[in-house]
C-alpha cells in the first residue's frame, strides 16, 4: 500500500500524461480568456503549436467563431458548465471546421481557468451526407435503369418488324424503314448506356499505373485539343486487384469531360498517391490508393454540383449525362469512391481504392 503522499503523486504522474494522450482536443484559458495550455491533439486540430499560442487571445486564435466569448465569461464567473455541438471555427481564408465544444470551469493555481473540450464533427457529417447522396443516386439510378429496360422489348420489336417490312418494299420505300433501324440503333445505344455496367467486375492484381498509362495512350491517338496530359505518380503505389477495362472506362469518362471542359493546349494532371484514413462509403478505410483527375477549366456549374453523379444530370446542350453515373458504378464495383471538388479555375476528380478493410464508423 501506498503512502497518502505517494498515492497523490502516483496518480499526478498518471494526470500529467493523461492529456498529452487524449484524442480529443483540450484547452485552458485562463481569467484573461488567454491559452495557457493545449494538449498534442489540439495543436493538431489547430495546426498550431502551443509554443506560437500560449499567451494567446482567445479571440484571436478563433475569429469569427460562433463561440460566444460573452459565455465563456460567464463560465469564469458563475462555474456554469456549457455545451455547444455546432460551433463553427475559422482558422485562417480557406479552412473551417465544425466542432462540439465543452467548456468547465476548472481551477489552477488557486486561480479560475476554462477546460475547453473541442471534438471536430465534421467528419460524422460528411459521412451522414455521403450515405444520403448514394441513397439518393441509387434510387435515381434505379429508376431509370426501370425505364430503359421498358423501351428496350419494344424497342427490340420495332427495329425487327422494320427489318422484316425492307423486304417488302421498293428501293424508295426502303429509306424509310433504314431511317427507322438507324434510329432504333440510336436509341438501343442510349437504353444501354441508361441500364448501366451489367456484369461482374473480373479482378486481375496489377499495378494501377499501367491503366493511367492507356489512358493517356487512348487520349493521344485523339487529340484534337492538343491537350498535354501531366503525369504525377507515387511508383511506391502497391499493386491492387481490379478489372482493367472498367477503371479505364471510368477514369477514361472523367478525363473526356475534362478536355469538353478545358481550352485547346491546357493540361489535365493525372496524379497517384496513396492514402490514409480516408472514409469509404461509411467504413475507415486505413490505406487506400487515391487517384486524381486535375484540370484547371471552367468548373462545375454551380447548379449541377449536388446532383452532379446522376444519370441524366448534364451541363453540356449536347450531353447525355451518363458519363458520370456510369464511372461511379463502376468504382462502387470495385468498393472504391468517387467524389469531386470543384471551383472556377480547379476541379479535381478523386478516385479512391481501398487497400485495406475497412473499419465501419458510428454514424
Ligand atoms: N472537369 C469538368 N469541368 C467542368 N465541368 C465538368 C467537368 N466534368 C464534368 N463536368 C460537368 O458535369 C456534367 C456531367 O458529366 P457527365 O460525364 O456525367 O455527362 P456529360 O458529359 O454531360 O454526358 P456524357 O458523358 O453522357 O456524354 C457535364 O455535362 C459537365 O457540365
Ligand atoms: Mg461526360
Amino acid at each position: 500500500m501506498l503512502n497518502r503522499a505517494d498515492l497523490i503523486k502516483h496518480k499526478s504522474t498518471y494526470q500529467q500524461q493523461l492529456a498529452s494522450q487524449l484524442v480529443t482536443a483540450v484547452m485552458v484559458l485562463d481569467e484573461k480568456l488567454t491559452i495557457q495550455y493545449l494538449n498534442p491533439a489540439a495543436e493538431a486540430l489547430l495546426i498550431k503549436s502551443f509554443n506560437k499560442l500560449f499567451n494567446v487571445a482567445f479571440e484571436d486564435v478563433f475569429p469569427n467563431s460562433t463561440i460566444d466569448a460573452a459565455r465563456l465569461q460567464q463560465v469564469i464567473e458563475s462555474g456554469q458548465e456549457f455545451t455547444d455541438s455546432d460551433v463553427v471555427i475559422y482558422l485562417g481564408d480557406s479552412y473551417k471546421f465544425t466542432a462540439e465544444i465543452t467548456a468547465s470551469s476548472t481551477e489552477f493555481n488557486q486561480s479560475p481557468h476554462i477546460l475547453i473540450e473541442l471534438k471536430q464533427i465534421d467528419q460524422q457529417k460528411q459521412i451522414s451526407a455521403e450515405a444520403f447522396q448514394q441513397q439518393q443516386w441509387e434510387s435515381a439510378r434505379d429508376l431509370i435503369r426501370g425505364l430503359a429496360h421498358e423501351i428496350k422489348n419494344p424497342l427490340g420489336g420495332l427495329r425487327g418488324a422494320a427489318q422484316l417490312l425492307t423486304k417488302e418494299l421498293n428501293q424508295e420505300q426502303q429509306e424509310y424503314t433504314a431511317m427507322i433501324i438507324e434510329q432504333a440503333d440510336r436509341l438501343r445505344n442510349l437504353v444501354d448506356r441508361l441500364l448501366g455496367p451489367n456484369q461482374l467486375p473480373k479482378m486481375t492484381q496489377q499495378n494501377i499505373h499501367s491503366v493511367l498509362e492507356k489512358v493517356s495512350q487512348l487520349i493521344s491517338f485523339d487529340n484534337e485539343k492538343d491537350i498535354i496530359l501531366i503525369r504525377d505518380y507515387d511508383p511506391s503505389i502497391p499493386e491492387i486487384a481490379f478489372d482493367e477495362d472498367k477503371l479505364l472506362q471510368a477514369i477514361l469518362n472523367i478525363v473526356n469531360n475534362a478536355i469538353q471542359a478545358i481550352e485547346p493546349a491546357n493540361s489535365i494532371t493525372l496524379k497517384t498517391r496513396i492514402a490514409s484514413n480516408q472514409t469509404i462509403n461509411g467504413k475507415r478505410v486505413k490505406l487506400s490508393i487515391l487517384i486524381s483527375i486535375i484540370d484547371f477549366g471552367p468548373g462545375i456549374p454551380e447548379d449541377i454540383q449536388d446532383t452532379l453523379f446522376y444519370p441524366m444530370v448534364s451541363g453540356r446542350s449536347n450531353g447525355t449525362g451518363l458519363g458520370l453515373s456510369i464511372s461511379q458504378t463502376l468504382i462502387n464495383q470495385h468498393k472504391g469512391k468517387l467524389s469531386c471538388i470543384s471551383r472556377p479555375g480547379r476541379t479535381e476528380f478523386m478516385i479512391l481504392l481501398p487497400l485495406s478493410e475497412g473499419k465501419s464508423e458510428e454514424i
